[in-house]
């Protein structure tokens, strides 16, 4: 199996039997080897920088009811928030108070947010902060919706594919959500210009290998600027709450094997790895990844916004902790940085 690996090292892609391979593969040798060859990767390209991003969790109204998700509409027991726009401007300047130099607004998909809503927003921390970039996570909108935010200054868009097989897709949506759309969003946040992410949950129910194949297949095809992947983890208000959570050496593996196929992306640590497993984040850092994505929610809201149970929410994990932060990558020989952190295009 070293031999696929150097496969992947040098070609950057392998097909889907060779991934499905090396993602069954359960020798020491060859998963150290991997992990090595990735972070020797994300060495030469972003030496050993840890890029950090304000995440804003702005509201968690949803109109969609995903079977996995914590603030899908039918869950009654979700005590529902929005933030308005001074708010989200004074997270902004604790936040850059802080460090923070990108700013990412996530929420359900909530109708507060309009075009004119979200632009206004948009601007206004882009006049503020003139040197930081803007990242949103708001879902599915029309290509004239994503084009008037990007042209009202927004930087990257994250909408995660969730999974490349239609069939896998609609076990995890209602019938009014499909992969085709999906897709569509992303290919439009990418021709308008976005730094755009997809990804997906590792150990999502009914996820098989192959299904795991099939999405780092379109990540190699769809080439992200951004992807983010954590395990799954079930909520106790969903029909998923029965269902083991997903492994954070898998996770951790296919953190490895993406950045060898996308050798400049930016690939968080999630928050999701760090919930499953202690220092799970420090863990993704050790496999290939180079962002994390503290938050920087006002205190009252975090824990409301309960994508899955037991979400950190404290301690490093909190926007006003940096320095825990920073000590515990510095204790692996990483260090966060105070940058936009972008994508780097050529190397
Ligand atoms: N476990 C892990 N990740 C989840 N997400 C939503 N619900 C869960 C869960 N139960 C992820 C989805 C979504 C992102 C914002 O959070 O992949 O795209």
């Amino acid at each position: 199996m070293i031999n696929t690996v150097d496969k992947l090292l040098c070609n950057g892609i392998l097909n889907k039997e060779e991934l499905i391979a090396l993602l069954e593969c359960n020798d020491t040798q060859t998963n150290g080897y991997l992990r090595e060859c990735a972070v020797k990767k994300r060495l030469e390209i972003y030496s050993n920088h840890v890029y950090i991003r304000g995440l804003i969790e702005i509201s968690n109204i949803c109109k969609n009811d995903c079977y996995y998700c914590g603030i899908r509409k039918s869950n009654k027991n979700c005590s529902r928030y929005r933030l308005k726009k001074e708010d989200i401007l004074s997270c902004c300047k604790s936040g850059y108070n802080l460090g923070f130099r990108t700013f990412v607004l996530q929420g359900g998909e909530d109708g507060y947010y309009t075009d004119e809503v979200l632009c206004d927003i948009i601007s206004s921390i882009k006049s503020e902060y003139p040197d930081c970039a803007v990242t949103l996570s708001l879902g599915e909108r029309t290509k004239d919706s994503y084009k008037k935010l990007y042209d009202s200054g927004a930087d990257r868009y994250l909408l995660r594919h969730e999974t490349a097989n239609a069939d896998h897709y609609s076990k995890l949506h209602p019938a009014e959500l499909t992969l085709r759309n999906r897709m569509d969003c992303l290919k439009n946040l990418k021709e308008i210009g976005f730094q755009t992410g997809c990804g997906f949950m590792v150990g999502s129910p009914y996820q098989t290998i192959e299904n795991i194949a099939e999405d780092l297949l379109f990540i190699a095809e769809f080439k992200p600027q951004m992807v983010g992947v954590g395990p799954f983890i079930p909520h106790t208000d969903t029909p998923f709450k029965n269902e083991p959570a997903g492994d954070a050496d898998l996770t951790c593996k296919i953190l490895s094997i993406i950045r060898l196929m996308l050798p400049n992306v930016l690939l968080p640590a999630t928050t999701a790895l760090g919930s499953v497993e202690k220092d799970g984040r420090e863990k993704g850092i050790l496999y290939g990844a180079n962002v994390v994505m503290p938050n920087l929610s006002p205190e009252n809201v975090r824990d409301k916004y309960m994508l899955y149970n037991n979400k950190l929410s404290s301690g490093a994990e909190a926007a006003e902790s940096l320095n825990l932060l920073k000590e515990s990558m510095k204790k692996i020989g990483y260090e966060t940085v105070v940058s936009r952190g972008d994508y780097k295009i050529n190397n």
